[in-house]
Order: structure tokens, then sequence, then C-alpha cells
């Protein structure tokens, strides 16, 4: 395949960024997303060229390190990660156009890597339990029933990509928030900080300045983990909830 490419060029934080072109050839359908911009990388350092930064760690859609808009969609569209997706799902000639995630609580690093840690601050103020490990549990032992556990595990799916950040028009981490939310309250462990926590993390996502969520769906529609937006709806009940609970429980 041959390919255009514009890329979001900007060398540092503070400094001014544009698009820039490029021409790849010799590109298999078969790359992944990231491979094409590792050859990209490849041709621009023989050239003498500063490669392109863009973040990554796993490669298998697990870690949520990556993550780039392609063609203006967050993660390119086909609700999956950037590292998952292939350049099958684009023609030969085709032009691409890459930037980095754009919202004011990611400030931009380098090209098309973010800082992203506002997410960890978010789950640093209340993402966790505080519980004795105890010894290893009953094997035949149901601690959350099958519905409550599943619902647990499907928001624990979560990789923190900001993916959801990215395609809200108010740069809003609700989605986000509400997965780590929902995750803990749906199990026993979670219940001693489950209001506290609510209160905490919402205060912090606003704190990092994402903005408000107005139901609008773009986050839902590219989530590459399928989180639904009854997960805010969860959040939304249980921090109303928590206006009535106190401090804790
Ligand atoms: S909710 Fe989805 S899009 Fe948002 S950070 Fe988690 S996995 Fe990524
Ligand atoms: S590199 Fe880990 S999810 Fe894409």
């Amino acid at each position: 395949m041959k390919l255009k490419l514009r890329i979001w060029r900007q060398a540092g934080p503070k400094a001014k960024g544009a698009m820039v072109d490029y021409d790849i050839d010799n590109v298999s359908p078969d790359m992944s997303f990231l491979e094409m911009l590792d050859m990209l990388n490849e041709q621009l350092t023989d050239a003498n060229q500063e490669p392109i930064a863009f973040d990554h760690d796993c490669r298998e859609g697990i870690c949520g390190m990556c993550g780039v808009v392609i063609n203006g969609i967050a993660h390119g569209g086909s609700a999956t990660t950037t590292c998952q997706l292939h350049m099958r799902s684009f023609a030969d000639g085709a032009t691409i156009e890459i930037e980095p995630w754009r919202a004011g609580a990611f400030p931009i690093i380098k090209d098309l890597a973010v800082d992203r840690t506002a997410l960890d601050r978010i789950v640093q103020s209340g993402g966790y339990i505080s519980s004795n490990t105890g010894s290893a549990p009953d094997a035949h032992a149901t601690p959350a029933p099958k519905r409550e556990s599943d619902k647990a595990f499907d928001n624990a799916t979560c990789i923190g990509c900001g993916a959801c950040v990215a395609a809200c028009p108010n740069s809003s981490a609700m989605l986000f928030t509400s997965a780590k939310i929902t995750h803990l309250a749906m199990l026993p462990q979670g219940q001693p900080e489950r209001y506290r926590r609510v209160k905490s993390m919402v205060a912090q996502h606003d704190e990092e300045g994402f903005g408000n969520c107005t139901n609008i769906g773009e986050c839902a529609a590219v989530c590459p983990k399928g989180i639904p937006l009854e997960s805010i709806s969860q959040l939304n009940r249980d921090l109303i909830k928590s206006l009535f609970k106190g401090d804790g429980k």
C-alpha cells in the first residue's frame, strides 16, 4: 500500500505544532497501525530526521498506552485500540490524518504523545479498596451474585486509554471515572468506601480540568472496551446517594 500521512508534529509542550505531510510506500495491509508508524520512523531516522513520538507499550490492546486521533476519530473508529487497528482498514492511496488526543487535561508532551497522568490521579483519589487480604477464600464461595460480578468485570476492563476524553466535545472523563466507580460499587469489597469514593473521584475529575458529561455519547462510541453509558448513570446514582450518606458508607 502507498499512503499519504498528515501527522501532528510538536517539538515540546510549549512549542508551536503543525500538520506535516509524509509519503510512505510498501505498507503491508497486515501491519498494525503502530508498525506502520515504526516503518515511517525508520525512514525518518535513516534520513537523519527526528522520528515521531507516540505512546505504546503492550501492543495487545491491554495497557491503554497507545492512542491517537485518526481521521478525526479516537483510535480510528473501529472500536479497538490503535495498536489493534490494522492497515487493511484503509484503502491503498488513502490520506490518513494523525493527531494526538486533544484535551486541556492531556497536555502534549511531544508530537502524538500526551500526558495522561490526570487519569492516574483520579484513580489515586479513590479507585481502590482498603481491606485485609486474609486467607484464601473457599473455592465455592460466591461473594457477589453473577449479575453484579459480571458488571464489575465488564467495567474493570477499562484500560485508561483516554479515548473517551478525546472523543467528548466537553473533554469529559466521566466514562473512565464511571468505569472505575462501577467496578468497585458492584463488589462487596467496594462497599465500605463506596460513597466517599464517588465524591472524591468526581471532585478530582473536576479539579483536573475535565469537562462535565452532557450525555452526548461519543465516549462510548469509541471506547475499545465497550464501557457503556449506563456506567455514567451508575456513577450519578451513587453521587446523589453520597450527598445523604455523610463521609463514610
Ligand atoms: S472508558 Fe473506554 S475509552 Fe475511556 S479510558 Fe476506559 S477503555 Fe479507554
Ligand atoms: S499499546 Fe497497549 S493498548 Fe495499545
